[in-house]
């Protein structure tokens, strides 16, 4: 993606038709989405970019490859707008095999937990391995780590002192997903990471689910230039008001698009053009069964949205968006080749791929064998944390017998924990889970080696019967977090991670009974997409099979961590309340029996 001299001087004559194009895409309909207009045009490519569009005859030398795209049309690249890809548990080379066939050639990330698991040396090996993929990973450089509030404890503290640093490297193209609270609380780092952002006149992307009237202005005077999470249409139309692009956000958890897309299809067409998509989480499973970006296309275009709009949406209109337009979004001279066939605009199934001028994908699958990078003691997934015993996931009280009434986080959805007061047996100084009444156990332990924090407390809406569920892949921290109605259990199952260096675990009456390996980082996994996402549908019925009936139960468990959403949380230092921003004691009231 450097442009120098030398190369800009190649392509410059490979403009002019100087030099012949090293490739050319012959005889189909061209969506150009900077005019929204479809025509018939041929493309012609030299090394990895677009030199010519329109009647390229004078371009094909004797060498010249010719793509024949007889009957289809030539679409940019998708974008996805947000996206952590570390949440699919696929490593960033599975990733790239399970959405590049779909036709997502970029993504906007922050690879942020992989910073949080092994800072800035694991990110650069990171960042090797996708110039290795046919996957373009524009980075943002996170606000902060950690996300939480009050500070977690992360393998690596990302500072205003390392945003000096990061900000000139020519993979950073802003600043990462910064996050509301933070602003409101005026914190330092946050501010710090903006300042050194507009002395590079870098953007910031931005994270305000919610934000409304005041709030929302004191957050714009940030200098915020986007966002990818509104809970409904209004929220978008207000935003966008307000001089904000957004990033609807359709994920494997949330599903935003029906409903934010109402700001385009009843409110106002106009805002099309500073609407894009992002999927923010996905699973391997859903991207196998429903496709990626190109899923969005289909159901804005099911939503009423038209095909050229729905398109400049996944594709431009991003890039603008993120000031990445010079090098995609569009089929034009001087950006990168990223070119997708598709059967048909309305219809909208991409058949082939070409990225960086190379035909990389054809019928849903890459045309190559892409082979993930061998595996440094960086991006180990070691867990530096002690073995624990049962009683690690008791909780201990001064009274012998009697009751206790606790506040347990009870999931409303992926993203929503409310309030739940419940009364709870104390035998033997130990406050007793009770499965009758869907009250487990939760604990989170720091395992980057840094303080050994171990926190607990009560969960409900798992409804499991017995047994624990524990994963080390637990955003944004990555500390391990496990769950349950048994303390042996828990501590079977947390074990069972730390001896076999990460991953996901489902346990009952003493024994592991499914067991999903992340060796890159404890997070994620070289496994093809179709393994994993089989991996995961093993997970989520041996969870079932203990009584639990949410869609996706360890997923909805290791979103526990995230303090940015309502009402409760819990990282290593504690269970969280999100809206006071401070840890709470989730006991709270004992009767001693007499
Ligand atoms: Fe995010």
């Amino acid at each position: 993606m450097q442009k120098n001299k030398n190369n800009l001087k190649q392509l410059i004559r490979a403009g002019r038709g100087i030099t012949s194009a090293h490739t050319v895409v012959l005889h189909g309909s061209l969506v150009n989405v900077m005019t929204s207009e479809i025509y018939k045009a041929d493309v012609a490519i030299y090394e990895d970019t677009i030199v010519a569009i329109g009647d390229v005859s004078d371009y094909i030398g004797q060498e010249t490859k010719t793509i024949d795209a007889t009957g289809k049309y030539l679409v940019p690249g998708l974008i996805d707008g947000h996206i952590h890809s570390e949440c699919s548990k696929l490593s960033i080379t599975s990733f790239a095999k399970a959405v590049v066939p779909c036709g997502t050639t970029s993504i906007i990330s922050g690879l942020d937990e992989y910073i949080s698991v092994s800072g800035l040396e694991g990110l650069q090996e990171v960042f090797k391995e996708a110039k290795a993929s046919p996957l373009k990973v524009f980075w943002g450089a996170p606000y902060r780590t950690p996300y939480t509030f009050p500070q977690s404890t992360v393998a690596f503290n990302f500072t205003q002192e390392v945003h000096r640093e990061v900000q000139k490297w020519p993979e950073c193209f802003g600043v990462w997903e910064t996050v509301r609270e933070y602003i409101q609380e005026e914190d330092d780092d946050t501010l710090g990471a903006i300042e050194e952002a507009f002395k590079n006149r870098l953007p910031v992307f931005g994270c305000a689910p919610m934000a409304r009237g005041k709030e929302l202005n004191g957050y714009l005077c940030a200098g915020i230039r986007l966002d990818h999470e509104s809970y409904d249409h209004e929220e978008v139309v207000e935003k966008m008001r307000n001089g904000m692009h957004m990033i609807i956000r359709e994920s494997s958890v949330t599903h935003f698009l029906k409903e934010n897309i109402r700001a385009v299809t009843e409110v106002n067409p106009a805002l099309a053009r500073r609407v894009s998509f992002c999927t923010d989480d996905v699973t391997a499973t859903d991207v196998i069964e429903k496709g990626h970006v190109d899923n969005l296309v289909r159901l804005a275009i099911a939503e009423g949205v038209d095909p050229m709009t729905a398109i400049q949406m996944a594709t431009i209109n991003s890039a603008e968006a993120y000031r990445i337009d010079h090098l995609v979004g569009s089929i034009s001279p001087g950006r990168l080749a990223d070119i997708l066939l598709v059967d048909s605009p309305e219809s909208f199934h991409v058949e082939a791929v070409i990225t960086n001028g190379r035909l990389v994908a054809e019928n849903g699958k890459l045309n190559y064998a892409l082979k993930a990078p061998a595996r440094s003691s960086v991006l180990s997934s070691a867990l530096k944390c002690a073995k624990t015993t049962k009683e690690d996931f008791e909780y201990k009280v001064d009274i012998k017998d009697g009751q206790a009434k606790v506040l347990s986080m009870n999931v409303k959805g992926p993203f929503v924990r409310k309030r739940r007061d419940v009364i709870l047996n104390v035998k033997d100084y130990i406050v007793q889970p009770d499965t009758e009444q869907d009250v487990l156990m939760v604990s989170v332990l720091e395992r980057f080696g840094r303080n050994g924090n171990k926190s607990l407390a009560f969960c409900s809406g798992w409804k499991l019967k017995k047994g624990a569920m524990a994963s080390s892949a637990a955003p944004d921290d990555n500390n391990i977090i496990v769950m349950g109605a048994d303390a042996a259990d828990m501590s079977i199952a947390v074990n069972h991670l730390i001896e076999n260096g990460g991953g996901q675990v489902v346990v009952a009456d003493g024994e592991v009974i499914e067991f999903l390996s992340l060796p890159v980082g404890g997070i994620a996994s070289d496994l093809e997409p179709e393994e994993i996402a089989y991996r995961e549908t093993l997970l989520t019925k041996a969870a079932n099979k203990l009584g639990c009936d949410l869609p996706d139960p360890l997923m909805y468990m290791f979103f526990l961590p995230i303090t940015a959403i309502p009402d409760y949380a819990i990282t290593d230092v504690g269970p969280v309340d999100c809206i006071a921003l401070t840890t709470f004691e989730p006991v709270l009231e004992l009767t001693q029996v007499k």
